[in-house]
């Protein structure tokens, strides 16, 4: 096997114009003319054009590639050359064909198929094109926030999985068997990331976060990765710039680098082009008047849902920052305004284009007596935040953070009616498998 021609994936052909190098994969699709086999070839990081010409290969060979069903692995040489139609520009002339492993009646064919079956094949139909766009758009985002707050000087921080008690609430914990205890998979880093907070001054988490969430909607999944930075000595006000300048920062990264992926979802990018500081900011009680205008009957105190966020988003053509919701609507740790009790120093950002809530976040409770009345008022085990309020016993400081949702920014930026495809292996209502 030595004798092969060097192994390279498909991403670096350009390197090699004239040259005899191997691939290694599997065949996406086929299609033949008499003395020619148009084999397409994917590795992972392309697909390319692998043309088998009778003269060119071994008798044998020839048949083989005849009849080589779909996804079946591949190890294929060939000679380099420039192909002015092809989608990268190269293809491959082919003088060795190695069948690895033949796959039998790949259950995912080049015709459509609905969103069940392919969700039951979702181990198959992370192979295909689209599916690779978004995942890679995905692996983007997450570099980009990691890079974003590794080079500010965040330290990352893990927050553990399995929890004690509530962070956002006990109507969406999942319960698990804890030894002769019970415990609690996250539904949130925060709490945790504000005694890194108060240690680091500067501090990131990024993990798996849980929600039984009893409703089947198109924003909510299970089981979603979340990046929470938190920072000592920052107000509401310096929150919100943190938050609008990472998300643009985000953007801009993956305008610059999934160019190619964003066209094969024909994501219109003159939208996500408009991202740019300044986000706009206003009020609960401001959005509240606009969704008025527009014909919603709320009332002050009411909680938005996605069709108030949707009407909210539309006005504007970059994310909007929220700020100063209803104090009842949000969580036990937000810091009451000192200016109007009644609302919190909290902040949701919402994406454009009716893609709901990407950001919550908001300035805690750094008052003792204060948040132990909160834990209190919203019947949660004070044994279980002993520990937090620790936290406003010993050098408390104003401090504030967010929380982003990878799979609703990537469903987003990619353009996606739901945001089941934005996650290797969703976990939904109806779906534990595969
Ligand atoms: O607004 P949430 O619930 O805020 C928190 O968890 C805070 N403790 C974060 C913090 O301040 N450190 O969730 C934050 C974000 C939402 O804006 C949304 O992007 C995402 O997490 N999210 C979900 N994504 C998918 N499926 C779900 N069920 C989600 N719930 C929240
Ligand atoms: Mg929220």
């Amino acid at each position: 096997m030595s004798d092969r021609a060097p192994w390279v994936y498909i991403e670096d052909i350009g390197r090699h114009d004239g040259q005899s190098v191997t691939l290694k994969g599997w065949l996406y699709n086929k299609r033949s003319s008499g003395k020619l086999h148009f084999l397409m070839v994917r590795d992972g990081t392309g697909i390319l054009q692998c043309v088998v010409f009778k003269k060119d290969v071994p008798e044998d060979q020839f048949t083989i590639a005849d009849h080589l069903p779909q996804e079946s692995s591949l190890i294929v040489t060939g000679t380099v050359r420039k192909d002015e139609r092809a989608p990268l520009g190269y293809e491959l002339g082919v003088t060795n064909l190695e069948v690895v492993h033949s796959a039998e009646d790949y259950p995912i064919t080049p015709k459509e198929h609905g969103i069940a079956f392919l969700l039951d094949h979702r181990h198959l139909w992370v192979r295909s094109a689209r599916q690779h766009a978004v995942l890679r758009i995905r692996a983007e985002v997450v570099r980009a926030c990691r890079e974003y707050f590794d080079q500010r000087g965040f330290v990352l921080f893990d927050s553990p999985i399995l929890t004690p008690a509530a962070c956002e609430g006990t109507t969406t914990l999942f319960e698990t068997p804890y030894f002769d205890d019970k415990a609690y998979l996250t539904q949130s880093g925060q709490l945790y990331l504000e005694a890194g907070a108060l240690a680091f001054g500067k501090v990131y988490c990024f993990g798996p976060t849980f929600r039984a969430e009893k409703s089947k909607t198109r924003r909510h999944l299970m089981e979603f990765w979340m990046v929470e930075p938190e920072v000592a000595f920052l107000d509401l006000a310096g929150d919100m710039d943190l938050a609008e300048d990472f998300v643009a920062a985000i953007v801009e990264r993956v305008l610059t680098t999934r160019r190619r992926e964003l066209a094969v979802l024909e994501r219109d990018v003159a939208v996500l082009e408009r991202v740019r500081k300044p986000f706009p900011r206003i009020t609960y009680a401001d959005a509240l008047a606009l969704l008025r205008e527009r014909g919603f009957s709320l009332e002050w105190g009411a909680d938005f849902g996605a069709e108030e966020e949707t009407a909210i988003a539309t006005s504007f053509d970059r994310p909007v920052l929220v700020h100063r919701y209803p104090i009842e609507c949000k969580a036990f740790y937000m810091k009451a305004d000192p200016a109007d009790p009644r609302v919190a120093l909290c902040v949701d950002m919402l994406a454009p284009e009716g893609y709901g809530e990407i950001i919550g976040g908001g300035q805690r409770e750094d008052d003792y007596a204060t948040l132990q009345a909160k834990i209190r008022q919203h019947h949660l085990p004070e044994e279980a935040f002993g520990w937090y309020l620790d936290l406003r016993r010993y050098g408390s400081v104003p401090h504030a953070g967010f929380g982003m949702g990878i799979e609703r920014v990537v469903t987003w930026l990619c353009g996606l009616p739901h945001l089941r495809e934005t996650i290797p292996f969703p976990r939904m209502l109806e779906r534990l498998r595969p």
